[in-house]
């Protein structure tokens, strides 16, 4: 049976082609360390850098936090029940009408292939309550199947939008999750970060925020809104569903503050801040949100800190161009 990776997944911001540069950064300036916190973690791609160490993962996103619990959470699960389930759900599967057919047909995906992500989620959440599969195989079915609709989902990477008069995929395959074993005893969040930190230390805490204007909520809205099956109305023709209480602060005007504020309260030895120089792209979505001079002024009311930057391709969603871009890193070492 296929299995599938963490990195197996578009997320605009991933830092996975990133890690030797920031891996190195953190050997050379946080030497050896327990705890690492990854509080805006996407994908969970940093921290699966670190899973030697105790682990706190959050985002402000359900379907991430699935997706942390998939990869980093403790809890046993039983691998032949998992390859069983996803045997099934990717077998002939009978046509049914469901939430997904009704608000999703020959959008993102055919009418039929919604219909085998209504049958296939809304059996994961049967067999939950019903007892049949924990918490941790709830999140790697779920997973699974967000990340095998990924690959055929009509969309440019992200769901603000669908290409019309597409030809459709005939199906989409689910992959057994492959996580690593041995994990220490790890805690994953599903939180606005500033209230988190309130209550959790680490060693060394990185710091990924959204860059620009673009809510991660809205380019996401989808996965979302199938990881959470609430099955809410949905509306206008890219098809969300209200995400009032998934917006960031880190997209609006208020980011420095809400930086300043996180930061305040922050319980660490090291801070590792992510940020690229997206900024004054003449797009106002693209601007930063940030400045050098408010990252390096609020950090440094913590302690000494050092910058690093990579060039890298960054690459822009829409059309298939790459922009040359660079990836900073600003390392604080708290007094
Ligand atoms: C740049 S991405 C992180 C990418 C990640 N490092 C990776 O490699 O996949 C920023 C993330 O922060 C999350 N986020 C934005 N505001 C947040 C908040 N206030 N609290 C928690 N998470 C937040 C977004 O949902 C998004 O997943």
């Amino acid at each position: 049976m296929q299995v599938t990776k963490i990195n197996n997944r578009r997320y605009l911001g991933n830092k996975y082609r990133l890690l030797p540069f920031i891996s190195d950064v953190i050997a050379k300036e946080c030497g050896n360390f327990e705890t690492f916190a990854d509080i805006f973690a996407g994908t969970g791609a940093v921290s699966s850098a670190y899973t030697d160490k105790t682990l706190y993962t959050n985002d402000i996103l359900y379907s991430n936090y699935l997706c942390h619990l998939t990869w980093f959470s403790d809890e046993a699960f039983d691998i032949q029940k998992i390859e069983k389930y996803i045997d099934y759900y990717n077998s002939d599967l009978p046509y049914e009408e469901n939430y997904m057919t009704d608000n999703f047909s020959d959008t993102y995906f055919s009418r039929k292939n919604c219909s085998k992500i209504g049958f296939i989620r809304e059996n994961i959440e049967n067999e939950f309550n019903a007892g049949k599969i924990n918490t941790r195989e709830r999140a790697m079915l779920v997973t699974s199947l967000l990340y095998g609709i990924d690959k055929i989902a009509n969309t440019c990477g992200h769901y603000d939008a669908y290409r019309k008069g597409v030809e459709f995929p005939e199906s989409f395959t689910m992959c057994v999750p492959e996580p690593n074993i041995n994990l220490k005893h790890n805690h994953c969040y599903n939180e606005d970060t500033n209230e988190l930190v309130k209550n959790i230390s680490a060693d060394v805490v990185y710091i990924d925020p959204p860059y620009n204007s673009r809510q991660y909520c809205d380019a996401y809205h989808l996965i979302e809104n199938i990881a959470r099956w609430e099955k809410p109305e949905v509306f206008g023709v890219a098809k969300k569903m209200d995400r009032t209480a998934l917006k960031s602060k880190y997209c609006t005007r208020s980011a420095p503050s809400a930086f300043k504020d996180l930061i305040d309260n922050l319980n660490a030895k090291y801070i590792v801040v992510s940020y690229n120089n997206m900024a004054n792209k003449g797009n106002d979505r693209s601007n930063a949100r940030i400045s050098d001079t408010q990252i390096l002024d609020t950090l440094k009311t913590k302690g000494k800190v050092k910058t690093y930057s990579e060039q890298f391709k960054a690459f822009t969603t829409g059309k298939s161009e790459h922009l040359d871009n660079e990836e900073r890193l600003f390392v604080c070492k708290c007094k």
